[in-house]
């Protein structure tokens, strides 16, 4: 059965280059990243790699725990992590998991089996606080992530999770939002003591909550 948005995320052991890691112990109750990558040692991986190691304090910032898997063997990604210092200007800095017998890729659905029988595609998971995946990306091979769309979204999930607020288009921090639907004019009036403006019933717009 697929995994869905809503769904509380599985949980695994696993050997990571940062040790052996169970799952649920090392979120510990906190937000997280679990991301795909389909090998070491290729391009587009590194650089995906190195950027998303540089942006390590922008995630902690946020109390996100960041985890990478691939499918290949540890004893890969000690070399790899020395090329993606080299030539990325930023080592590894968070568990990438090796999953050679590709357990956990199964489990999250990141095999996908018409685009390739044996690596991941390039899969994101968001998942909360409750271990539920807030959100779900998949990108082919061919074409890196844009990291810092990930984090533009878990700004927007922690301010739903905070505020009860939606998030409009392209929106970014700082900028207006919505109240969200499953408020009541009543119940809003409670949050949003200033009001908001409403160009239409349902649409209420409010400057972004402090966090
Ligand atoms: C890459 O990271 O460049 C890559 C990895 C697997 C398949 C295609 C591209």
């Amino acid at each position: 059965m697929a995994l869905l948005i809503g769904d509380i995320a599985p949980d695994f052991e696993a050997e990571t280059s940062e040790g052996h890691i169970h799952f649920y112990d090392h979120i510990d109750g906190k937000w997280a990243v679990l991301f795909s990558h389909p090998k070491n040692f290729t391009p587009v991986c590194t650089t995906e790699l190195g950027y998303t190691a540089k942006l390590k304090p922008e995630f902690d910032r946020r109390g996100v725990v960041v985890v990478g898997l691939s499918v290949d063997e540890l004893k890969n990604h000690e070399g790899w992590s020395r090329d993606i210092e080299e030539t990325q200007g930023q080592k590894l800095n968070f568990p990438l998991i090796a999953d050679h017998n590709r357990e956990i890729a199964s489990k999250y659905e990141m095999i996908h089996p018409n685009a390739d029988t044996s690596l991941t595609v390039r899969s994101v998971y968001v998942i909360g606080p409750d271990k539920k995946i807030k959100l779900k990306i998949e990108y082919p091979a061919s074409t890196g992530r844009n990291f810092d769309e990930v984090l533009r979204v878990i700004d927007s999930l922690q301010l739903t999770a905070r505020h009860s607020v939606a998030t409009p288009v392209n929106w970014k921090q700082g900028e207006d939002v919505i109240i969200a639907s499953s408020l009541s004019d009543e119940q809003a009036k409670q949050k949003f003591p200033n009001g908001w403006t409403a160009p239409k019933p349902y649409i209420r717009i409010v400057p972004q909550p402090a966090s």
